[in-house]
Formats: C-alpha cells, structure tokens, sequence
C-alpha cells in the first residue's frame, strides 16, 4: 500500500472507531470490489481486521470489466469470485452484510456498453437484493448516484428532489437504471424488511480511480500528463462538486451500519466549482505553465444531457451523522496526482 493510501484508511478508521466493532467478526461481501471505492472498502476492512480479535471475511465479487488496477488482496480472510451480478449465481457463505459498489460508472463505457449497464444496475442489483433476502443480511449498502438527479432545478440538491432526467438521451442508460435500482431497492425493503440503506455520491475521487475512464479529475490529470495541456470537452462554466475518498467512505460505513429503515442519503462534499475551476486547480498544482483548451469531443453524446450544475445538498446527512466533509479539492487533487506520479496504469 502507498503512503497516500495507508494515511486515508487511517484517517476513515479513526472515524469509525465507535461503530467498527459492528463489523468484527462478520461476513461481508464487496460487490465490485477491484473498482476504485471497492478496493477502499476492501482495504479498510483488511486494515481493521488486524486489531479484531475475530476478523471478518471479506468476499469479493467482480467480473472485472472495468477493474484496471492490480491489487491482488492476498489476505487470508478475503476470497475474490469472478462473477457478472447481472447474470444468476449462488454465495455458499453466510452473509452479515453486502455493499453494491457494482455499475459501469465511466462515461466512456456505459456508453458503449449501454445495455450492459443497465443489466448491472438493475438486474444485478435485483439479484442482490435477493441474495440479501435469502441470507437474512443486517445490512445492505446501494451506491446509487448523483446522477439520478439529471439535470436538477433545484442545487444544492436535497434528497427529497425527484430529478430531470432524459430517459432516452445518451446518459439514460445510466441514469435512469441508477434510478430503477433504487426503485427496487426500496421495494425489497418495504416488502422483504431487506435493510437496505441508499447512497448517492456525487462525484468522489482519489486513488485507484481509473486514469482512463472519463471522469473528470482523472481525464485532466491524464491531458496535462500527457499532453502538457488540459482540455475541456464543454465550455468549462458547468459546476461540479467533488469529494475525496476518505470523506466518501466515512459516511459510507456510516450508513451502513444505520439501524434498518430505507434511509436515503446524499454523499459528496458541497464545495461547488465550475469544470474550468478544476482545470485551473490541477494546473496549478501540477504545472502552472501548461495550456487550457476548449475543444468539442469526437464523440458527439459527450455534452448531450450534461447536467448544467452539481451540487449536494447535505443538510440531512449532517444531522443524521454528523458528516462534514474535510479534505478540500486542492488538498484531494495534491493526494491523488502524488498517486498517480507512482501508480499510473
Ligand atoms: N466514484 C464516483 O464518483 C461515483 C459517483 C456516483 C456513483 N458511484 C457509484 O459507486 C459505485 C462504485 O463506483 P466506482 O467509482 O468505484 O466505479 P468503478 O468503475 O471503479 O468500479 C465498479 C466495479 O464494478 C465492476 N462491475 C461492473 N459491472 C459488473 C457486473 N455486472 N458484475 C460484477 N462486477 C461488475 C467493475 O468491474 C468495477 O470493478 C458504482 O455503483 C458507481 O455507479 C460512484
């Protein structure tokens, strides 16, 4: 493990130092767990196993379609199994808990692997919930997204805002399968008593995230990195707002280990920024001499349905959990571009 990475699980276990005896001793299973936030659940529970007296099995589930990295987790209490979700399989273990980090979360993927996506967000998810059912799990975490928002009316966001979202555009594969899975979710709550809990990040980053996927701190550390120029596929006045891992995977455990109850929380850090905002940010930290460039992306979908603002609204996780999120994007984007300096695929 990297020094950037060790620190961030030190800091989210010393976060979750009142409630992690929750986890001692059970059976946790990680769904998408090679991804970027998988790999984060996995490496923190791992951590936290050395100081339980009874550690908790980790299983990991992937069928690795977007999974670049090449951590192998040679641990003797984690178990890795190939698995599409979306496709029927069976779990011999008992199971405490499940967290559903599964989806096609890259722009550039889900649209070419459209049905794909929605296979893993809904029937995946479905299949899931059914495991939940079976094994009479204490809880389950859904990673939906910001996306089920669209492109809001009202920003900051609160949960309680349905969305406007397109569902035949080029993002709807996405986004409204996003929206389908919490659907179920729910209703397997509401019928089955499943306890599922329900987050939707917005925007989270750090290491591990695929240099090549598309999202946006990685796409313009890769630009300046291979370029020396950063390059925008929009006009650059669009906001986002970003949250770095360790302040994600607090509220995430957090959650999870909420008593049953359907609750439904947004996740982020509500510090907005125009898209030209971060590209000015990571110039200056990676180097103050290269070039921002407005240039149309080859691929025509890319603005189509952009969301114009991205913002949490996190009145209620505050309340609920106390969540403030600390790490600011110029401290978040020195610790990923250090990463990244040794670490990139
Ligand atoms: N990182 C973010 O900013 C963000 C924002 C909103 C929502 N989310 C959601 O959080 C979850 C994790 O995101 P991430 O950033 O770690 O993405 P990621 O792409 O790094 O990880 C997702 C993992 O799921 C796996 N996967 C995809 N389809 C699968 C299938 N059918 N069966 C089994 N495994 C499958 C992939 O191989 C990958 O390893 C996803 O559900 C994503 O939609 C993430």
């Amino acid at each position: 493990m990297t020094d950037i990475v060790s620190q961030d699980i030190e800091w989210v276990i010393k976060d979750l130092q009142k409630f992690s005896n929750k986890l001692e001793g059970k059976n946790i299973l990680i769904v998408g767990g090679k991804g970027f936030l998988g790999t984060y659940f996995v490496k923190i529970l791992q951590t936290l196993n050395k100081s339980f007296t009874k550690p908790c099995k980790i299983i990991v589930l992937d069928n690795l379609i977007t999974a670049k990295h090449k951590e192998t987790f040679d641990d003797s209490n984690t178990k890795f199994i190939e698995q599409d979700i979306s496709k029927k399989f069976d779990i011999e273990d008992d199971l405490d808990f499940i967290i559903h980090s599964a989806s096609i979360a890259s722009p550039i993927v889900y649209r070419k692997f459209p049905l794909k996506t929605i296979d893993v967000n809904y029937q995946g998810t479905r299949n899931l919930l059914e495991l939940a059912r079976q094994k009479n799990i204490e809880g389950m975490l859904l990673l939906s997204s910001s996306e089920v928002y669209g492109d809001p009316a009202i920003v900051p966001t609160p949960e309680s805002y349905w969305g406007h979202v397109s569902c035949t555009g080029p993002r709807a594969c996405y986004d409204e399968s996003k929206r389908l899975a919490e659907t179920v979710a729910i209703l397997y709550s509401q019928l089955y008593n499943v306890p599922i809990k329900i987050a939707r990040p917005f925007n989270v980053y750090g290491p591990y995230l695929n240099l090549e996927d598309g999202r946006i701190i990685p796409d313009f550390i890769k630009n300046s990195l291979d370029h020396s120029e950063i390059i925008i596929h929009s006009d650059g006045t669009p906001t986002r707002s970003f949250c770095y891992v360790t302040d994600a995977m607090k509220a995430f455990f957090k959650i999870l280990l909420l008593p049953p109850g359907g609750s439904i929380f947004n996740v982020g850090n509500d510090e907005e920024i125009s898209v030209h905002g971060v590209a000015e940010t990571i110039k200056k930290i990676i180097n103050p001499s290269i070039k921002i460039k407005i240039q149309k992306s080859s691929d025509p979908n890319y603005v189509i349905d952009n969301p114009q603002r991205r913002c949490p609204n996190l009145e209620y996780i505050t309340n609920t959990l106390d969540f403030i999120p600390e790490i600011s994007l110029q401290q978040g984007i020195e610790r990923i571009y250090s990463w990244y300096k040794v670490n990139s695929n």
